[in-house]
């Protein structure tokens, strides 16, 4: 049994990696400041620490009260959009957050660090798959400040020693198989829970952002992967930093893409609705095409998604919905947090 720090372990793909980490018999100790995150999606008998990040001395104490095995960063700021309003919020936020914990956890002594982090690191890439290769140029404020997170901790490593896994997700997607979890964003800004939510009547009809792309249906195309799927990579890269491991970089996705049209037709098709949706002009910074390589992360620590079918993961995503309809009923919870 290990004994892992999660931050932003109350947020939607935190919170998966709790469970699977509980679920295996690991002690957690989650720090959300609750902004987004949800305290109901942190297991019972878990402890939830709420606090910010930019709180240096509160971060102190946490390491000081626990003796760590790895740090898990994923609380952070994550909308692409509002990074292209507010970049300097974006940049100072998740870069200092992520500098502030990795800063405790050297000192404590504690040096296996996974990070959160994004394929928005590849901007518009020249070719697809995407493997570790292709060139980091991201296209968003919150692409680069991943990309000064990931800097950040190759200098930790360098000069202090820390180990550090960061993951660049694709689409995250799906819920807990068990009905446990689920996704629950304000405002949500993602194709399937926009389309499930259309679908259910609990939302606005869906805008499809762009028919005139260089792809086979003219929508935007793009990896959908599990979130306990992404899950189990988290908890495969700690595995072998606690075994010694070096620093990795890992992209994580299924490996297959999706078009915004192949996900409305499937949100149909699993849940027997229709979803309403219109036709809108493309978004700006959308890529046509974002597909992952994974070649790296399967050969290096065994994963293979248990989740692939986009069907499984929408089927996944609407079960939580519907049976939440308000998601984690909580709305308004984080002003009271604060
Ligand atoms: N889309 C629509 N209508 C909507 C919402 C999305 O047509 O209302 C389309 C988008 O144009 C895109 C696809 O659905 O083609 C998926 O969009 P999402 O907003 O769900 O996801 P993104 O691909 O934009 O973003 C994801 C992650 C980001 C990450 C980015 C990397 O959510 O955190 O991939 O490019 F930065």
């Amino acid at each position: 049994m290990a004994r892992f720090l999660v931050t932003g372990g109350a947020g939607y793909v935190g919170s998966h990696v709790v469970l699977a980490l509980v679920e295996r018999g690991d002690e957690v100790v989650v720090l959300d400041d609750l902004r987004q995150g949800h305290r109901a999606a942190v297991p019972a008998g878990t402890e939830l620490v709420v606090a910010d990040l930019a709180n240096r001395a509160r971060l102190a104490e946490v390491f000081a009260g626990w003796k760590f095995d790895g740090v898990l960063h994923f609380a952070a700021l994550s909308l692409v959009g509002e990074s292209m309003r507010d970049p300097l919020r974006y940049l100072s936020e998740n870069l200092n957050n992520t500098i502030n914990v990795a800063d405790a956890a050297v000192k404590a002594g504690c040096l296996r660090f996974v990070l959160s982090s994004t394929a928005a690191l590849f901007g518009f890439p020249e070719r697809v798959p995407i493997d570790e290769t292709a060139t980091l140029l991201p296209a968003s404020a919150y692409g680069e400040s991943k990309l000064m997170a990931e800097r950040a901790l190759d200098w930790a490593g360098r000069v202090h020693g820390l180990r550090s896994a960061a993951l660049r997700y694709f689409n995250a997607a799906g819920a807990d198989p068990g009905g446990r979890l689920g996704e629950d964003h304000d405002p949500e800004t993602h194709l399937i829970p926009l389309a499930i939510n259309a679908a259910l009547g609990l939302g606005p009809e869906l805008t499809v952002f762009g028919t005139d792309y260089p792809t086979p249906d003219g929508t935007c195309i793009r990896d959908y992967v599990h979130v306990m799927d992404l899950a189990d990579a988290h908890l495969r890269v700690m595995d072998k930093l606690c075994a010694g491991g070096p620093s990795v970089r890992y992209n994580v996705g299924n490996g297959s893409g999706y078009s915004v049209r192949q996900v409305i037709d499937t949100v149909e098709r699993v849940t027997g609705l229709k979803v309403p949706h219109r036709i809108g002009p493309r978004r700006p910074g959308d890529p046509a095409v974002l597909v992952a390589s994974n070649a790296r992360l399967r050969a290096e620590t065994g994963w293979a998604p248990r989740y692939p079918e986009l069907d499984d993961i929408v089927r996944t995503a609407h079960a939580w919905r519907a049976a939440h309809p308000q998601g984690y009923g909580d709305r308004g919870a984080a002003a009271q947090a604060a």
